[in-house]
């Protein structure tokens, strides 16, 4: 990244529904249940500008959970993640009460279309005056595929490298419009400059834009790029397109190795990898003293139900977990079959068995509950030295904090931790401009960077 000192990066994750990610946050005494207005939402974009959040981010999933017994119903009874609203709106009204925090959506490369993409992100850069970013996801399930008229979810490898096609093309669209070619002159009548102009003209093996995009560049050239791949084939994506990159590690030492292969897949792909920033995502329980703060993680760690990790295992492999015994063994075929491997492997290992159960996976993954990421838990000084400790043994640059519940548990995080981050000098005290580009250290990429060479014809 530009700069001379390192600075820990910031995300608050975010979801477009009835609860965090953690679905016991809505049984929270304190969590906000106005969630379908956009007044909840833009009081966590407040309080995570006023705490120089750099990006608040939203995931996203295209169906709710049915995959658990092959019906929704215990996911609608429990309110296990159940309302999915679109983000695109929901950024818009967080982008218009805030000026300087990053905001960005998730949107598949399987269920939409590039120019679709691209229109709506360079709409969403230019309206948000170069603050957006779009988290590139292939989809994980039948469910979302089932919503868009198909019978089942592609193959894993097959939906990356239609994705790298996808990236081609939108980045091509997104370099229609050279930085300099609007002119608005009303003596002259001229317009634009339509040399500087382009059209893309793609013919690929899964996706056809003739373009140009017709919107013009953003301040910041073009959204930043998230990805958060795992796997061997997800991993080489993230390393070719990811700007910001999403992890989750069991802890410290796993960290390690990970950041250093996630740093080695930019690099294998000609990038270098101080232009990406690795985030793992965690949560934080901070109060006054360490017992105060112990007992709040507790109490939330209760809030989960068994049918919590069940019904999100089932969403998130696409795999009915319903459909073995709790102490049944996964199948090798069975375990081929699940639709994350990453997150497969990571209970194999933390497990120590080749084939789990779906006990193990309850336990080890810790799926629906908060115990799913690393907690750093304690005083506000215990918080920010197991933070540093991450960020300084280079297991990270920054992390994506997950809510145990809203807004309770950013205000927590912006009260208590973020002042101490910054009274250490591990934490920026103000944004560093009015991009998220310029705010992430992030070079701007010009229009020229994804023109026609990178695209080819296929007959
Ligand atoms: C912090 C984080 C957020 C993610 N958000 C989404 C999301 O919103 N939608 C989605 O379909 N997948 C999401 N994923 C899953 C990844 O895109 C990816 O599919 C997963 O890490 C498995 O990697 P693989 O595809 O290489 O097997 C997320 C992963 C992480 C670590």
């Amino acid at each position: 990244m530009a700069g001379t000192t390192r600075d820990m990066k910031m995300v608050g994750f975010l979801q477009a529904q009835n609860c965090s990610i953690a679905p016991g946050s809505w049984r929270h005494p304190a969590g906000a249940v106005d969630f379908t207005t956009p007044e909840y939402f833009q009081r966590l974009g407040r309080v995570m500008e006023e705490a120089k959040f750099h990006l608040a981010f939203f995931d996203d999933r295209l169906a709710l959970p049915d995959i658990f017994n092959s019906d929704y119903r215990d996911a609608v009874a429990n309110g296990v993640r159940v309302v999915k609203m679109d983000p695109v709106s929901i950024i818009t009204m967080i982008g218009a009460v805030t000026t300087r925090l990053g905001l960005g959506i998730t949107y598949s490369t399987t269920y939409y279309e590039p120019f679709h993409v691209a229109r709506l992100f360079a709409t969403l850069d230019l309206m948000t005056k170069g603050r957006a970013a779009w988290n590139v996801v292939t989809s994980l399930n039948n469910s979302e595929a089932e919503n868009f008229g198909r019978t089942e979810h592609l193959a894993h490898d097959l939906r990356y490298d239609r994705a790298d096609e996808f990236m081609e093309v939108v980045l091509g669209l997104w370099g229609s419009w050279e930085d300099d070619a609007l002119i608005v002159d009303k003596t002259t009548g001229r317009f634009a400059d339509p040399d500087k102009v382009h059209a893309l003209n793609h013919r690929g093996k899964y996706f056809a834009s003739k373009g140009p995009l017709p919107v013009p560049r953003s301040p910041q050239g073009h959204p930043v790029l998230i990805q958060a791949g795992q796997s061997g084939r997800g991993r080489s994506f993230a390393g070719r397109w990811g700007e910001v990159i999403f992890v989750v590690y069991p802890n410290l030492a796993a960290g390690k190795k990970q950041y250093s292969d996630v740093k080695a897949a930019v690099a294998a792909a000609g990038r270098n990898p101080d232009d990406v920033a690795i985030c793992p995502a965690c949560y934080v329980c901070v109060a006054d003293s360490q017992a105060a703060a112990e007992e709040k993680r507790e109490y939330i760690r209760n809030l989960a139900k068994p049918i919590d990790a069940v019904v999100l295992l089932s969403e998130a492999l696409n795999f009915d977990f319903g459909s073995k015994d709790m102490d049944s063994e996964f199948t090798d075929d069975e375990l081929r079959r699940l639709s994350w491997s990453g997150f497969r492997e990571r209970v194999v290992s933390l497990s120590g068995k080749p084939n789990p159960t779906v006990r193990d996976f309850v336990h080890y993954s810790g799926r629906g509950t908060i115990g799913e990421f690393p907690i750093f838990c304690g005083t506000p000084h215990a918080v920010a030295d197991q933070m540093e400790e991450w960020f300084t043994a280079r297991a990270c640059d920054g992390f994506v904090l997950a809510a145990t519940h809203t807004p309770g548990a950013f205000e927590d995080f912006a009260r208590y931790v973020v002042p101490e981050l910054q009274r250490r000098g591990l934490y920026h005290r103000d944004y560093a401009g009015t991009t998220l580009r310029e705010n992430l250290g992030l070079k701007r990429p010009s229009a020229s960077d994804w023109r026609v060479p990178h695209l080819r014809e296929v007959s």
